[in-house]
């Protein structure tokens, strides 16, 4: 990525990455991008060779199973035209949605799903399109589920994309030999609501920025359940992203899983404090659709 250079805060221009604390500007061919020093938590460097599996299902359980790091996480605004959701596993769109509120489940799943739904179609040239939940998260930390995720995780074990596509296609009567040459991914759709995305914005590392063995597989025991899912180790080479107040009427889709070759596989991300924001800003409230692809 052609970084050409820091501006600090007063506005004297300066080199080094290290330099940069909390807020600064920081020249990306000829943008400007904000940039945003944060904590993220990644899991603990020990699992990345050790027996067994780690469980997450609790403010208790993350803490002694991650590690927070101090990150650079980048705008991705003034390079959004050139962001995919093939190569760089994320990207936003424009989208106003015609549900007046997101708390209301009934028109979520019949308003909602099918807007969604067609802009999956859209931005990733999918032919069929299966949506298989949604969640709201509000400030509300009562839950585990609901509340903002505060660690880097993927949603899915990556390890067998093929076989995670055709159970859902089977949950829906559908008969996998009708999809044998056919390609799946699995995104997720993810949208502010009620009011600009200031306060625990999402950040995403870029996919193109992560090695092979750099995630591995743990137990969400979140809800009392106990899925397989994937969270990515620290590497000083991701490179994280946000999108700056994100306002209610766009969308970022994140991918999950794919069984392209060549293809982005996943899309680390976190909800993240940003130090820059005010205390009296708004709770972030979201709305995101878990969803899969089918490509023929
Ligand atoms: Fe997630």
């Amino acid at each position: 990525m052609p970084v050409s250079g820091l501006i600090d805060e007063d506005g004297a221009y300066c080199s080094l990455v290290r330099y940069v604390s909390r807020a600064k500007a920081i020249v990306i061919g000829s943008e400007m991008t904000l940039t945003v020093e944060a904590e993220v938590r990644y899991l603990n460097d020990e699992w990345r060779h050790r027996a067994g599996l780690a469980s997450i299902g609790s403010g208790e359980s993350r803490r002694a199973n991650t590690r927070k790091h101090n990150v650079f996480i980048r705008d991705a605004r003034a390079k959004r035209d050139e962001l995919s959701l093939d190569v760089n596993g994320f990207t936003l769109v424009d989208h106003v949605s015609a549900v007046p509120n997101f708390g209301d489940e009934d028109s979520v799943r019949s308003v909602y799903y099918a807007e969604i739904e067609r802009l999956t179609r859209d931005v990733s040239g999918a032919n069929e399109v299966f949506i298989t939940n949604h969640v709201v998260r509000t400030e509300d930390k009562s839950n585990f589920n609901s509340a903002y995720a505060r660690f880097l995780h993927c949603d899915y074990s990556l390890k067998d994309p093929r076989s995670a596509s055709l159970k859902t296609l089977e949950s829906r009567h559908l008969d996998p030999a009708d999809y044998e040459t056919a390609d799946f991914a699995w995104y997720n759709s993810w949208q502010p609501f009620d009011h600009e995305a200031r306060n625990n914005p999402l950040a995403v590392i870029d996919a193109t920025t992560l090695a092979e063995n750099d995630i591995v597989d743990y137990y969400y025991t979140g809800n009392n359940a106990s899925n397989k899912s994937s969270m990515p180790l620290f590497n000083p080479r991701h490179e994280l992203w946000y999108f700056n107040r994100m306002r209610t009427d766009e969308v970022l889709f994140i991918k999950q899983l794919d069984t392209r070759d060549g293809y982005a596989q996943a899309c680390p991300h976190t909800s993240f404090d940003d130090p820059n924001v005010p205390q009296d800003v708004p709770p972030r409230r979201s709305v995101e659709v878990r969803l899969l692809a089918v490509f023929r």
